[in-house]
């Protein structure tokens, strides 16, 4: 009779918790909810193909990226994962047609985001459809990426020359952490056509990063500049983070990601250290926030860290967050689990279902009136430029979207 009473109070004790908290997986099926509704608006008011969506002004417009600039593969990238989610047609035919758009990029060698462009867009069409008419345009793709390598350096440049943000040193040879995320479109390229320099530069890239770019205690640096005739590194910089210093944390994000997606093809352990090193800063960051979203920096404000620019943090009362940042950690760290086992899988996993559960609702999941565009708000893109702050980025919601996939693909 005991274990009658314990049993029944069990069974009416889980109900009652599952009655009030969701599980993660109706968290997702309503995100996805949210997305077909906001999506279904954004194509409706999106319908020139040369101007792609990339985020909401505080202004109440809907602002557009040309062609040529990095984020123009998301929106398409973005349809495709609704179309996988969803089955419907409708996420298909808009995808095919902004995919399509993007066509003339792959001769695009004006910076290092052709990875980032063609393979959110082409490699998503590809792999849902398995249309082979995208693979040479994937393949001339990889073939311009591969332009801006540098065997002196070791490392694909990613920006042309230009200034540090306080002017004070040229930037000959850029290379920012989020080139690693470019590397998949070189892996892939290797595999489909047999050609090793895709594999031996994506894999050089990755090194030169990894010797150069992450701190003894797993922080990262944004920018790392080449001297071009000896390949020795000049300089040590941020351009979108807090200072030189500090750790901008959707730069920290990509490195997850990138490593992750390295050790996928390549199996050589010590990319699988630096992606667990990364991810290990991020998750155990003393200013990490309890819902896992970071701050767009790591050491915004805090002593040490000297800014190269005038931040104003009266501007600020509170720090911004950065919902991208925290949606491309989510999704490497599903990546990452598969990698590991026991107890340090189940670490990774939980980290990314707690990351998911706090962007599938307020203040991040965004069901605003105001705003009937996109999935994710309160992204941060370039604080110190004072651009994009507390808005939607399509990033953001691109690998959201593609977390929740991932979360449901490992949770059946
Ligand atoms: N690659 C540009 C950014 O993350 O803002």
């Amino acid at each position: 009779m005991k274990n009658f009473h314990f049993v029944l109070m069990a069974a009416l004790f889980s109900f009652v918790f599952a009655c009030k908290s969701p599980s993660l997986k109706d968290s997702i099926d309503s995100s996805f909810k949210v997305a077909a509704q906001r999506y279904d608006s954004l194509l409706a008011t999106a319908t020139d193909l040369s101007r792609y969506p990339h985020s909401f002004t505080p202004k109440g417009e809907l602002f557009y990226f040309g062609i040529d600039e990095w984020t123009g593969g998301f929106w398409p990238g973005a349809l495709w994962y609704m179309y996988e989610y969803t089955g419907d047609v409708k996420w298909k035919e808009a995808a095919l047609k902004w995919t399509a758009s993007l066509e003339s990029n792959q001769y695009n060698t004006k910076h290092h985001d052709i990875g980032f462009m063609m393979f959110s867009s082409y490699g998503n069409g590809l792999r849902i459809t398995g249309d082979t008419s995208y693979k040479p345009i994937l393949i001339q793709s990889a073939k311009s990426l591969c332009q801006r390598y540098s065997p002196i350096v070791g490392s694909i440049q990613s920006w042309n020359a230009r200034p540090s943000i306080d002017k004070k040193n040229l930037w000959n040879f850029p290379v920012i952490m989020d080139n690693m995320m470019n590397l998949e479109l070189l892996f892939w390229a290797a595999k489909e056509t047999g050609d090793t320099g895709f594999y031996n530069i994506a894999v050089q890239h990755a090194k030169t990063t990894q010797k150069n770019h992450i701190r003894k205690d797993y922080g990262s640096y944004h920018v790392v500049n080449y001297d071009t005739i000896t390949g020795e590194v000049l300089h040590r910089q941020t351009l979108q983070g807090f200072s030189d210093e500090s750790t901008w944390a959707r730069g920290q994000a990509w490195g997850i990601y990138g490593f992750t997606t390295v050790y996928r093809f390549t199996k050589d352990s010590s990319f699988l250290t630096t992606a667990k090193g990364l991810a290990d800063f991020f998750l155990k960051h003393k200013n990490l926030p309890t819902d896992k979203v970071p701050l767009w920096d790591f050491n915004v404000g805090e002593e040490g860290y000297q800014p190269d620019w005038n931040f104003d943090p009266s501007k600020f009362p509170e720090t911004p967050r950065d919902a991208s940042a925290a949606a491309i950690a989510a999704s490497a760290l599903l990546e990452l689990s598969d990698y590991c086992s026991g107890e340090e899988q189940q670490y990774y996993k939980n980290a990314a279902s707690d990351i998911l559960v706090s962007l599938s609702k307020e203040p991040y999941l965004n069901t605003d009136k105001a705003n009937p565009y996109f999935v994710l708000k309160n992204c941060v893109g370039n604080l110190p430029a004072g651009r994009e702050i507390n808005v939607p980025l399509i990033y953001a919601d691109y690998y959201f979207l593609e977390a929740m996939h991932r979360w449901l693909a490992r949770n059946k």
